[in-house]
């Protein structure tokens, strides 16, 4: 069945989802490690709502350039009106495996939860490598839902909705496989980390409380889960809550990987 699409009500989403402290706190670990510097250009492969376009931009000034790349419509008009007022982001319709630029054309490059949902891998590095200068960074974060500790009184059913949910990726357990993939895409990786994303609580600022919401609605219909299940299992995490046992954690994988 069909990956998550980013259409308007899913690109929203992902909008509340990411303003959420604990997505501003990863975005601060990200530009920390890729340390983008003025006058830099970088680009940002699934650029999404445009919250990280706009922190490079800050970091790069306007004697950089920031390119944000996303092939969601939805997503690329949210990115835009976000980053309007700084005229050194330009954000592009295209795919992440068909870059829209030159060779050598950027100091550095970011991807953050994009390309677990890019089909062709190979390719997609071939390209990224492609539009880095030599000496040129790129740093990737992807997550593995098997990381995912989240307490709940119905195991049974909690699997089978994680594994529904798995299917929104391509390819659910890429950051097993990336530093290779990077290795044999002619990168050197000289530094791997992990990101955690933790909720010993649960309140509407969390990321786990955005993320149960979206989860709900894509499982319906799939491994033979039905609203009613899904409303079953959202019920069963909030009831953790209400009794002051909640808690969920998950985990992301970055990889700064460099052009030699
Ligand atoms: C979960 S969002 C992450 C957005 C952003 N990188 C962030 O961290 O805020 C995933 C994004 O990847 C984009 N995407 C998925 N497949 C893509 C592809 N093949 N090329 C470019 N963008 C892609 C989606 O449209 C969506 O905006």
């Amino acid at each position: 069945m069909a990956a998550l699409e980013f259409d308007e009500q899913a690109a929203r989403h992902v909008e509340r989802t990411y303003a959420t402290p604990d997505v501003v706190a990863q975005r601060a670990q990200v530009l920390a490690l890729l340390a983008p510097q003025p006058g830099e250009r970088v680009l940002d492969i699934g650029s999404g709502p445009g919250y990280l376009a706009v922190s490079l931009a800050d970091a790069v000034g306007p004697t950089g350039t920031v390119c944000g790349l996303d092939v969601s419509e939805a997503m690329n008009t949210i990115a835009r009106s976000r980053c309007a007022s700084r005229a050194w982001i330009h954000i592009d319709d295209g795919d992440a495996a068909n870059l829209p630029y030159p060779d050598a054309s950027f100091d550095a490059a970011v991807s953050t939860q994009v390309y677990e949902y890019v089909p062709d891998m190979p390719r997609a590095l071939a390209e990224l490598r492609r539009v880095l200068r030599p000496g040129g960074r790129a740093l990737i974060l992807d997550t593995d839902w098997d990381s995912a500790v989240w307490h709940v009184a119905d195991r049974e059913l909690h699997e089978r909705v994680i594994a529904a949910w798995e299917e929104h990726l391509v390819h659910p357990h890429l950051p097993s496989t990336l530093a290779g993939l990077l290795r044999r895409a002619g990168f050197t990786v000289p530094e791997e980390r992990v990101v955690v994303l933790f909720n010993p609580r649960l309140h509407s600022e969390t990321f786990s409380a955005n993320i149960m919401e979206l989860i709900a609605e894509f499982v319906v219909g799939r491994r033979g889960l039905t609203a009613k299940d899904a409303q079953a299992w959202l019920d069963d995490l909030r009831a953790r809550a209400d009794e002051g046992d909640y808690l969920f954690s998950l985990n992301r994988y970055v990889f700064l990987a460099t052009v030699t």
